[in-house]
């Protein structure tokens, strides 16, 4: 099985936990795009109410030319379930996202669900985070004083990293909220909770791409099938 194949089959297996009535976050991605993709044929298919609100333009423009009815988070606060790609997941189902650019709203869509259910390719496992460059969204105002101090913040935690700011087609790359993102690249991050607290202290970061203890299900595509990972405390409504 191809990469794509297993996030494919990843997406597929996520319809299983969506039922009538549902409010359904969306991510955004390659692998949240296949779930939109399987998730707008079985609207269609068994005729669903189901109401969607999108992590990005991207993911909305996509949802909204498949059929899908988009909503928002100020119309439903509280949503059912967070459908997701990762960049790397834990064992102890902390993430990376925001390699596609998306984290801030991708982190307060999927908070605001009773739980979240990343889907993945076997590629995103990992033991310790952080082979994947953190993805930081901060604003382009004071953009490099705001590196200078993530990079204090670093070596307040003993880490040392590569701070990257993030390029598209030639020019800083912008977020749909107009930011920008720094890359941080640490090689290992042994106490994500640790370092999220620390970045998000900085004055001029917006979020950072570490989701600690948001999501609750992950469903990782194999060459022998998708496997299903819950936490313990997983409480489904
Ligand atoms: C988007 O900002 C990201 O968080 C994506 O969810 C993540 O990068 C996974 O992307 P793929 O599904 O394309 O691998």
């Amino acid at each position: 099985m191809t990469a794509d194949e297993q996030k494919k089959a990843a997406a597929q297996a996520a319809l299983e936990y969506i039922r009538p009535g549902m409010k359904v976050g969306l991510g955004t991605g390659s692998t949240a795009n296949h779930f939109i993709r399987a998730l707008a044929a079985k609207v269609r298919l068994e005729n669903l109410d189901i109401e969607c609100v999108p992590t990005s333009g991207q993911t909305n423009q996509l949802a909204s030319s498949l059929g899908l009815r988009m909503t928002t988070l100020e119309k439903h606060p509280l949503l059912d379930v967070t459908v997701d790609g990762a960049d790397e997941f834990d064992g102890n189902f902390q993430l990376i996202k925001g390699g596609g650019g998306a984290l801030l709203a991708e982190k307060i869509v999927a908070s605001s669900s009773r739980y979240m259910i990343v889907i993945a390719d076997q590629s995103k496992q990992v033991e310790t985070l952080g082979k994947f460059p953190l993805p930081v969204e901060v604003v382009p105002f004071g953009v490099k004083a705001t590196a200078w101090k993530i990079e204090r913040a670093l070596r307040l935690l003993n880490l040392t990293g590569k701070l990257v700011l993030r390029v598209k087609d030639g020019k800083p790359f912008r977020t749909d909220n107009g930011n920008t993102i720094i890359d941080v690249s640490l090689g290992a991050i042994p106490d994500p909770n640790r370092l999220s607290i620390y970045l998000n202290n900085v004055p001029g970061v917006v979020e950072d791409g570490l989701f600690i203890d948001i999501c609750s299900i992950v469903l990782m595509g194999t060459d022998k099938g998708v496997e299903t990972f819950k936490k313990a405390a997983h409480r489904p409504s």
